[in-house]
């Protein structure tokens, strides 16, 4: 291979995409350790304040082997359901790791979390007066909306007027009432405004006015300022990296500042999920038929949508390698070529116009930064099997670390008798 990102940076280790293809088949999600390690560490050191931490936000990724690598590297972790939790402890977190973060959840799924020793913050006044029900006296933390939000796509943008989420800071008064009447502790308070940021300053703002909405409270224990640090996803056409000192600064000088003047036991949380996921991954797919339809080229691939949405649902990008099926057929001239799926809708659309070299049937792409919601986010649509995940290990091996689907798979949770032998 030539030329390649992913050779620059070694992602294969010591095999290549073909070699990996053939064992594991395709389409197959492809993992690098050390830049996973990596990753972790960044968000480990983003400040110098000494109790803080940095929970990994496990709806980008639960693959039971990542979770594992990243607990190593000292990250603790926030989960959004009882299966993240389950998953969670099953990587070997300890409950009082873990932080739920719960959204119009029923009593049984608080209680779950509740009764495992996890702290659980609630995201409305109806919720905590449900938590305050089933556990009077307890201790609670509140997601607040402080009134603005970012992201990359509105649907993933969990602040301000347009969302679902949090607790308006305007209602101090009755998240206070609501307190007393339960007898509840609040012990913590969290926000996550969005996903997907590459200019920190907005994430600034929002960690002033999580901060400021804090002082209005007594014996916090923690406070966690959210999660959306971006990763550049057009790094083939040289798109920079969230700058992270700069950034990872001003916010410092904030905690110091806050908890000097508030509370200097104060625990400090950020909740990255992308930022550590999304870049030690490459999606592998093959690519089985070429088309011309009105003027534009369509390469058929085994990319559908059920392997990866987020092209479909948020128009995202992902920056997309060739490695030919005869590397000397590699050509230096490119060709706009709309790369799709084998999924019966039109949408299904991985990349849109892309230059590429002329593809040719059998040739392998690489989707890059696949990490964080691919995996996560696929499905049995049209009954398609979810594919493998393999690791390349930090010393250049792989490993498999999910199986793929079989065909028995998609009979797993039926209850009948009858099925017959097939
Ligand atoms: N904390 C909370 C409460 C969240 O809801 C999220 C993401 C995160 C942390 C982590 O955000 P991150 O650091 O990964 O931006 N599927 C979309 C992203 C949805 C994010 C949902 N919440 C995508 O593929 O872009």
């Amino acid at each position: 291979m030539t030329n390649y990102y992913t050779e620059k940076i070694n992602f294969f280790g010591s095999s290549t995409p073909k070699q990996l293809i053939d064992q594991y088949g395709s389409p197959l999600y492809v993992y690098n350790e050390r830049i996973l390690r990596q990753r972790c560490r960044e968000m480990a050191n983003f400040v110098t304040y000494p109790n803080f931490k940095a929970n990994y936000s496990t709806k980008a990724n639960s693959n039971l082997e990542l979770l594992k690598i990243i607990r190593e590297e000292g990250l603790n972790a926030d989960a959004m359901s009882p299966g993240e939790i389950y998953v969670l402890l099953a990587a070997g977190f300890r409950p009082e790791q873990i932080f739920y973060i719960s959204n119009n959840v029923s009593e049984d799924e608080m209680m779950y979390a509740i009764n495992l020793g996890i702290k659980v913050s609630v995201d409305s006044l109806s919720q905590l007066e449900t938590y305050g029900k089933i556990n009077p006296g307890g201790d609670v933390a509140i997601r607040i909306n402080p009134g603005f939000g970012i992201g990359h796509h509105e649907k993933v943008i969990t602040g301000g007027e347009n969302t679902k989420f949090g607790i308006n800071i305007g209602l101090v008064d009755d998240i206070k009432t609501i307190l007393k009447q339960y007898n509840l502790n609040l012990t913590g308070i969290n926000q996550h405004i969005g996903s997907l940021f590459m200019n920190g300053e907005p994430y600034v703002q929002s960690v002033k006015a999580i901060l400021e909405f804090a002082e209005q409270f007594d014996d916090l224990k923690y406070i966690d300022l959210g999660g959306g640090f971006g990763i550049p996803y057009k790094k083939l056409e040289g798109e920079k990296r969230l700058e992270l000192k700069q950034f990872g600064r001003k916010v410092d000088e904030l905690l110091h500042q806050w908890a000097s003047r508030n509370n200097s036991d104060i625990m400090f949380m950020i909740e990255p999920g992308r930022y550590v996921v999304a870049e030690c991954c490459v999606l592998l797919g093959t690519v089985h038929a070429l088309k011309e339809n009105a003027g534009n080229l369509y390469a058929g691939t085994d990319l559908g949508f059920n392997v990866l949405v987020r092209p479909v649902m948020y128009d995202a990008w992902h920056d997309v390698e060739v490695y030919p099926k005869d590397e000397k057929a590699l050509s230096p001239e490119k060709i706009p070529v709309t790369i799709v799926g084998n999924i019966c809708e039109s949408g299904d659309i991985v990349a849109e116009n892309r230059m590429l070299p002329p593809l040719a049937v059998g040739d392998i792409l690489g989707v890059l930064d696949a990490g964080a919601y691919g995996y996560s986010m696929s499905s049995n649509y049209n009954n398609r099997l979810r594919p493998a995940e393999v690791l390349i290990q930090s010393d250049g091996t792989h490993r498999l670390i999910r199986r793929r689907d079989t065909l028995e798979d998609l009979l797993r949770n039926f209850c009948c008798e009858t099925i017959p032998a097939l």
